[in-house]
């Protein structure tokens, strides 16, 4: 890998304890009183203070005694970019009705979809704007973005270009998943055919013309799309140089794994419902799960994704949010990082692995980002904690010290 070896040289000093994520999950190793250093946006040492380079002149140097530090976080399923709110389907739920039944009432995606088709791009990259400062204090660096609440073709793209700007606009990179295929939009409730034709014929080939993703997901479920259509769209996405990636087995399970194994995605994510097949296949194709413990929290559906069974099984693993107006509204990573650890009996070592490596690999960049090592991306998180199984323990509040993306301060913003 090339190293940048341009900008400012930084060191990091004293760090209590540094998570360098470079071991299998379930082991840790830790450097106390650790040293950082970054010449521009990579890392170029790592290791125990004292033992690498000696200062240089006109470097940085900061100081970090009695925080522990690790790589930027990776949130690796979010639905960033909405508009409206649907707190009244959450007071609705309270009241006994279920996800499915407010959605055949008209409620669900299909209501923020009509809210998405009525707002401008500049009003829909001000509210991802805010989401993305709120993930940024929980030590988010990158992310993926998907759209999925435009179903037509020119309000794919509106989210799609949402998304585009947030990413140049930076701090966070953020890799952008084309998600038409989120339900069968309304008007084409009776002709489900003809809206799989209109995404595999006329909006993939414009958002792949037009470079604005990086991947094209499928919702797999009933009400939502059957595996013969999932397949077709996922390859024609392929053969448009999009990767896949599939919501499979989230309330049913429908063989969604299985074909993403198939499909050779780069991630299935959900999973609640994924059969033992299921495990063993994408364990071979090397399919990373990402979990997604907020949606089975927020709908109060108690079976959360056997977690540990895919671990046995030698399955990649990634933690994220979802974060969505729907099933669940939040952009605190490390608060289902304490679900996670709390329902599927998580290791706090296996949850940072989840959020950092595993994350890395759902994105397709496990050789650039979620390790602090030689050549990596300078993305780092310190908290204010003595080690990693106090941020699950003392969970939702905030213990972020503070973020840097590409080795620039990134939160708290400079007064
Ligand atoms: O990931 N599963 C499908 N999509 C979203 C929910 C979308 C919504 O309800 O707005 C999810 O949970
Ligand atoms: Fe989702």
């Amino acid at each position: 890998m090339e190293i940048v070896r341009t900008g400012p040289r930084k060191r990091f000093t004293g760090i209590s304890r540094l998570y360098p994520m470079d071991t299998a999950i379930g082991t840790l190793r830790v450097i106390e009183d650790a040293e950082i250093l970054v010449e521009g946006k990579h890392i170029v040492w790592v290791g125990k203070r004292g033992e690498g380079m000696g200062p240089i002149e006109g470097e940085e140097r900061i100081e970090m005694s009695g925080v522990i530090c690790t790589p930027g976080w990776i949130d690796a399923h979010t639905h960033l970019i909405w508009a409206g709110s649907r707190q009244n389907e959450f007071r609705a739920r309270l009241q006994g009705q279920s996800y499915l039944d407010i959605a055949r009432a008209g409620g669900g995606i299909m209501s923020t979809v009509r809210a998405v088709r009525q707002t401008d791009t500049s009003k829909l990259i001000a509210e991802g704007r805010h989401r993305l400062e709120r993930m940024l204090g929980y030590g988010i660096t990158t992310l993926e973005a998907k759209s999925g609440y435009g179903l037509s073709t020119d309000a794919e793209i509106k989210i799609l270009r949402a998304i585009r700007a947030l990413h140049e606009e930076g701090p966070q990179e953020i890799s952008a998943t084309f998600l038409g295929a989120h339900t069968v939009p309304t008007e084409y409730k009776h002709d489900r055919a003809s809206y799989v034709s209109l995404v595999c014929e006329e909006m993939l080939p414009a958002v792949a013309e037009a470079g604005l993703a990086d991947a094209c997901d499928v919702f797999v479920e009933e009400g939502a799309f059957t595996l013969q259509e999932a397949r077709r769209i996922l390859q024609r996405g392929l053969d448009l140089g999009l990767q896949s990636r599939l919501h499979a087995d989230q309330l049913s399970s429908g063989g969604g794994a299985e074909l993403a194994a198939e499909m050779g995605a780069l991630s299935a994510d959900h999973l609640e419902e994924i059969s033992p097949t299921g495990i063993q296949k994408m364990a071979e194709a090397r399919v990373t799960a990402c979990l997604i413990p907020g949606s089975t929290f927020c709908l109060r559906q108690h079976r959360y994704a056997p977690a540990r069974a895919m671990i046995d099984a030698g399955m990649q693993i990634a933690l994220a949010t979802d974060l969505n107006p729907g099933t669940t509204c939040s952009e605190s990573l490390p608060f289902l990082g304490t679900l996670a650890c709390l329902q599927m009996g998580l290791l706090p070592e296996e949850v940072l692995y989840a959020v950092t490596v595993g994350a890395a690999h759902a994105l397709g960049r496990a050789d650039q980002i979620g390790r602090i090592a030689v050549g990596y991306q300078a993305d780092l998180a310190f908290f204010a904690a003595p080690d990693i199984d106090y941020l699950f323990y003392h969970y939702a509040v905030l213990h972020t010290q503070s973020v840097y993306k590409h080795g620039r301060k990134v939160w708290p913003s400079s007064p």
